[in-house]
């Protein structure tokens, strides 16, 4: 399959870097001193989603109700211990991969932009070392509304100054497969739940495959 865009927007945890297992970590840390239940398979529900309503999924086990006032407290426990493991990230956690493949791509003369719901995302950008690489980014800062709404795609896109139909989206979270196919662009899905989710127009077999699409 070729595709002819002119945009690729990029979700950032667990596309172009492997923080999914810092949010995990950061989350089973407040889950256990909470003594709530929290494994890899309610980890999964948490991808592509905001902090507070990621939150609210792990308190679905609690055995109490919070109030919004410690909600607060605890999305930012947990954001604390989860900038204390991105603070150990360095250049060395952008896979040579995902470097070669994007300076080709840019090379080939796509625009190259971020859609993500984290409000960390210029922070892991710059330890990684694409702090000025991309064309535009839309992270957590810029929405209302998380994925699955097609908020962020959309704001990276008009920031970008493309058409949604000019763009093509790579995701790892079922929820940003939907927010791509709502904002009206086409799904690409890598790992994750968004391989095989019935929702994505294609299945990436690695981060190079785009090399062969583009
Ligand atoms: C990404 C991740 C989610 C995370 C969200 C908010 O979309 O896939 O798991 O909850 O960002 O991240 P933040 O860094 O703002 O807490
Ligand atoms: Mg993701």
């Amino acid at each position: 399959m070729k595709l002819n865009k002119r945009a690729i927007i990029f979700d950032l945890d667990g596309v172009i870097c492997f923080t999914d297992k810092y949010h995990y970590q950061a989350w089973k840390m407040l889950a256990d001193r909470l003594g709530i239940y929290f494994d890899e398979r309610v980890n999964d529900r948490l991808r592509g989603v905001s902090r507070m309503a990621s939150l609210e999924i792990i308190l679905e086990r609690a055995s109490r109700q919070f109030t919004p006032e410690e909600k607060e407290v605890l999305a930012a426990e947990k954001n604390d211990s989860y900038r204390a493991l991105l603070s150990g990230m360095s250049p060395s956690d952008l896979p040579d991969e995902v470097r070669d493949t994007l300076l080709e791509l840019r090379r080939r003369g796509y625009l190259l932009t971020i859609g993500s719901s984290s409000k960390n995302t210029r922070f892991i950008l710059e330890r990684i070392g694409l702090g000025d690489f991309f064309d535009a980014v839309a992270d957590g800062t810029d929405i209302s509304r998380s994925k699955p709404d097609p908020e962020v795609f959309l704001v990276s896109a008009a920031k970008a100054g493309v058409a949604p139909a000019d763009c093509a989206v790579v995701e790892d979270a079922r929820s940003g497969i939907q927010a791509a196919k709502a904002a009206g662009m086409t799904a690409l899905a890598l790992f994750g739940d968004a391989k095989g989710c019935g929702l994505e127009d294609y299945d990436l077999a690695s981060f190079a495959d785009l090399l062969n699409i583009f």
